[in-house]
């Protein structure tokens, strides 16, 4: 048996557009454009691309972009003050600093800095403290994104067996908040995760965010499971037969047998992270403008 494959690109193409009728709708309303501040400091590669990508998407989508690039030498002060200052911009309804930052710089003490009300990552402490306590707020792109991709193909999701593998703020830790949300039984698993195989052999949902190409192996997997695979690996290009190829967490040939329906590489995950970027800057400015 195959797997079903759950095509993100798809789906971020309609909340994209949904999102796109917002903007305009707002931007009849209020007179002006919903706008995105994405920060990128340094010139990390990958970065690069993500931020351009943002850029071209919130353009596309009907809403301002602001792009701050700034050296990688950039001290401490100097990105608290502007994030001080796109705080206080009228047309700056949502701010997003590209992590990860160099590492001189302390990511934690420049993301307290950003107005909760701009917190389009969901990752300020009052952003992810009203994650944890159920309440309303914006929640980080990439497991928002994850769960619509979840709720979409299993409707409920009470009562399963979920297991997320990696601890990040920015995924496996609100992912996990997520789906207990939902009342999932949820298993947190990392890198000291003993016989990390036989816990996510129980799972219903597999959510893989580690970071580590192919990692997740099919005989790990609970026939019938549904994968979410937010790894994006780019392989090395002396790679055999593979050169530069990009991959998930989940070693795709093998998890796809015995799954019942699991996210690609690409086309899975990622393109659910930008739009829902694009939706937190339209709830964001939708709630700042009331
Ligand atoms: N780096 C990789 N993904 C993300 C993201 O979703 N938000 C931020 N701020 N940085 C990232």
């Amino acid at each position: 048996m195959s797997a079903e494959i759950i095509d993100g690109k798809d789906f971020a193409g309609g909340l994209r557009a949904r999102v796109a009728e917002a903007a305009a709708e707002f931007e009849g309303v209020t007179g002006r454009k919903a706008g995105l501040a994405v920060v990128l400091v340094g010139d990390d590669p990958a970065s690069q691309v993500y931020v351009r990508s943002k850029g071209k998407a919130t353009i596309e989508a009907g809403m301002a972009s602001f792009e701050h690039r700034l050296p990688a030498d950039t001290s401490q002060a100097d990105l608290i003050r502007l994030v001080g200052a796109l705080n206080t911009d009228p047309a700056v309804d949502g701010i997003l600093v590209q992590l990860p930052l160099p590492d001189h710089l302390d990511e934690h003490a420049v993301v307290e800095t950003i107005d909760p009300s701009k917190d389009v990552d969901g990752l300020t402490p009052i952003s992810t403290g009203r994650l944890a306590l159920g309440l309303p707020g914006l929640v980080p792109c990439t497991p928002l994104g994850s769960l619509m991709l979840l709720k979409d193909r299993l409707g409920s999701l009470s009562g399963l067996d979920a297991v997320v593998i990696g601890r990040s703020i920015l995924v496996g830790k609100p992912m996990a908040q997520l789906l207990l949300s939902e009342s999932c039984t949820v298993t947190i698993a990392h890198s000291r995760t003993r016989d990390l195989p036989a816990v996510v052999r129980r799972a219903d949902i597999v959510v893989a965010a580690v970071g580590r190409p192919e990692m997740i192996k099919g005989d790990w997997i609970k026939r019938g499971a549904t994968v979410i695979d937010v790894g994006i690996n780019r392989l090395p290009p002396e790679t055999e037969g593979a050169k530069g190829r990009l991959v998930g967490d989940v070693d795709f040939a093998s998890a796809s047998k015995v799954a019942d329906a699991i996210t690609p590489v690409p086309g899975g995950v990622g393109p659910m992270t930008i739009a829902c970027l694009l939706r937190n800057t339209m709830v964001a400015a939708q709630r700042r403008a009331n």
